[in-house]
C-alpha cells in the first residue's frame, strides 16, 4: 500500500468536499473552514467537456490549491493517459478516472501506479476508479488489482440537479463483497448527490467515503454542513 493511500484509508470513514459549489471568489476562506470542520480531503472535479458535457478546471486549480487538505482529483476525462502527470505535478494526492473514460483503462491504471506524488514526494497517487451508475460493476473485477478506492456515482456526472440513484445503496453492497472475495484493501466512495437527508444510509450502506459539494457549500452554514456530514459518516 503506498504511504498515500494510507492516509486516506487513516481518515475514512469520511467525506470528501468538492469545491465547484464553493464561493471560488474566497475559495481560501472555504478551504479554512473545511479544515476548522476536520475536514481531510478536498475533491476536484475535472471535466473536459468531452467525456461529459460540462468543462471546469485542469492542473493550474489543482495547483493553486493551497491546502493541508489531500487533493482527491476526479478526472471526467476522455482518454486520460497523457494527463495524468500534469495532475501528479499539480499535487493530487487522489486520482480518479472513469472506466468508461478510456479504451485502455487497465493501462492507465498501471501508469497512475508509477506517479510520483509532487506534494508528498517519496510517496505515491491514490488510485481511484470510477463507475457511472450504468456501467456493470463486473467490469471492475479484473482491474481491482490496479485499483486503491471504487467511486460509485450515484448521478450521471456533468449535468446538474439529478436525483441520487437508489441503486448505488446496493451497487456499495456488492462492491465491498466483490472487494472482499479479492482480499484487498480497497475503499469505496460514493459521489453525486449525497445529502444530508441520504448519508446516513449512505454509511450504513458500508461506504468509507461520501463525496459531497452543494449539501455543504450551499451559501447557509458550510462549517455546520461540512460538521455534520463527516459526523454522519463516522458515527454509524
Ligand atoms: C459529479 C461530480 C460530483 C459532484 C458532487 O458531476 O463528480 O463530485 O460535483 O456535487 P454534489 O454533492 O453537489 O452533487
Ligand atoms: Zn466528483
Amino acid at each position: 500500500m503506498n504511504q498515500t493511500f494510507a492516509r486516506v484509508r487513516s481518515l475514512c470513514p469520511t467525506v470528501s468536499v468538492g469545491t465547484l459549489t464553493a464561493d471560488l471568489m474566497d475559495l481560501g476562506s472555504e478551504l479554512a473552514l473545511l479544515e476548522r470542520a476536520g475536514i481531510g480531503l478536498v475533491h476536484v472535479d475535472v471535466m473536459d467537456g468531452c467525456f461529459c458535457p460540462q468543462m471546469t478546471v485542469g492542473p493550474a486549480y489543482v495547483k493553486g490549491l493551497r491546502t493541508p487538505l489531500l487533493k482527491d482529483v476526479h478526472l471526467m476525462v476522455r482518454e486520460p493517459l497523457d494527463k495524468l502527470e500534469g495532475y501528479a505535478k499539480a499535487g493530487a494526492d487522489i486520482l480518479t478516472v472513469h472506466l468508461e473514460s478510456a479504451v485502455h483503462i487497465h493501462r492507465v491504471l498501471q501508469r497512475m501506479g508509477t506517479l510520483e506524488n509532487a506534494g508528498r514526494p517519496g510517496e505515491g497517487i491514490a488510485r481511484g476508479l470510477a463507475l457511472n451508475p450504468g456501467t456493470p460493476l463486473e467490469w471492475l473485477e479484473p482491474l481491482l488489482e490496479e485499483v486503491d478506492i471504487v467511486t460509485l456515482l450515484a448521478i450521471d456526472p456533468g449535468w446538474g440537479g439529478q436525483k441520487f440513484a437508489p441503486q448505488t445503496f446496493d451497487r456499495v453492497k456488492r462492491t465491498q463483497e466483490m472487494i472482499a472475495s479479492s482480499g484487498r484493501q480497497i475503499l469505496v466512495c460514493v459521489d453525486g448527490g449525497v445529502t444530508k437527508d441520504n448519508i446516513v444510509q449512505i454509511a450504513a450502506s458500508g461506504a468509507d467515503l461520501a463525496v459531497t459539494g452543494s449539501a455543504v457549500f450551499d451559501g447557509k452554514d458550510a462549517e455546520g454542513n461540512a460538521r455534520f456530514m463527516h459526523a454522519a459518516m463516522r458515527d454509524v
